[in-house]
């Protein structure tokens, strides 16, 4: 036990010993075509934390997922897509925003998701070894569990790496100000910590591919 964790404060130290050295590139993608999406408000505010901790971020809103349903064997023609899947490719890590659907994640997200199908053949496939930082708002908290747990089972089917922390919002709650920012301190914590997250999984895989 005491050499699993020397050997965690290893990796963490290692990690730091690499943050300027070799920044790293956290994508977030997701929240709703809705204004003022509390989806997208969390993906915000979870990736200036990534932001905080030295990663560079970029992020892809509803807007820039709103692709023509995926199409296999036909390749991604639409621009939007073709940007999508540039920026995946580029990032070490990503969070992943949806609203609860009935239950699920947004058909808007999913197929998103379904077009990282065209990077199967890639020499990195999928979301291979990338850390996941999964996020929900929905307006009760049962469908923001099974969401989150859906989730999470599709970012491993993409073999990504789900962050040990996922984070439920109850959007009934209103926990974000008109300007965005986040009105629940415990909140805001859990998304901070999210990002943290992200950005410590990333910085331990590229020092342990350099190794
Ligand atoms: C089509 C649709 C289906 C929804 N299904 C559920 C649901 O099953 N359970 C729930 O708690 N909220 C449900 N909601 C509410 C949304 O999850 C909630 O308002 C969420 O915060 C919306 O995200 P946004 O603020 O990013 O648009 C649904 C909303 C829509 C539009």
């Amino acid at each position: 036990m005491t050499n699993l964790l020397s050997s965690a404060a290893s990796v963490r130290q290692r990690a730091t010993a690499n943050e300027s050295a070799e920044p790293v590139t956290v994508v977030g993608i997701g929240g709703t075509l809705r204004p003022g999406s509390s989806s997208e408000q969390a993906l915000r505010v979870t990736l200036a934390a990534a932001a905080e901790r030295g990663a560079a971020t970029e992020i892809l809103t509803a807007r820039d997922l709103n692709f023509p349903m995926y199409d296999p064997g036909n390749g991604p023609v639409d621009a939007a897509a073709v940007r999508f899947l540039g920026a995946v490719r580029r990032a070490d890590a990503l969070i992943i925003a949806t609203p609860g659907y009935h239950g699920g994640t947004s058909g808007l997200l999913k197929n998103a998701l379904d077009y990282l199908q065209e990077l199967a053949a890639d020499p990195v496939p999928y979301l291979d070894g990338k850390a996941v930082g999964c996020l929900v708002t929905a307006s009760g908290w049962q469908a923001g569990g099974t969401t989150l747990t859906s989730m999470r089972a599709i970012v491993h089917s993409l073999r990504g790496w789900p962050t040990p922390l996922g984070v439920v919002i109850n959007s009934s709650d209103k926990p974000f100000g008109p300007d965005g920012t986040v009105t629940d301190a415990k909140l805001g914590r859990q998304l901070a910590t999210l990002g943290e997250q992200v950005v410590t999984f990333a910085r331990a895989q590229l020092v342990a591919a350099a190794s």
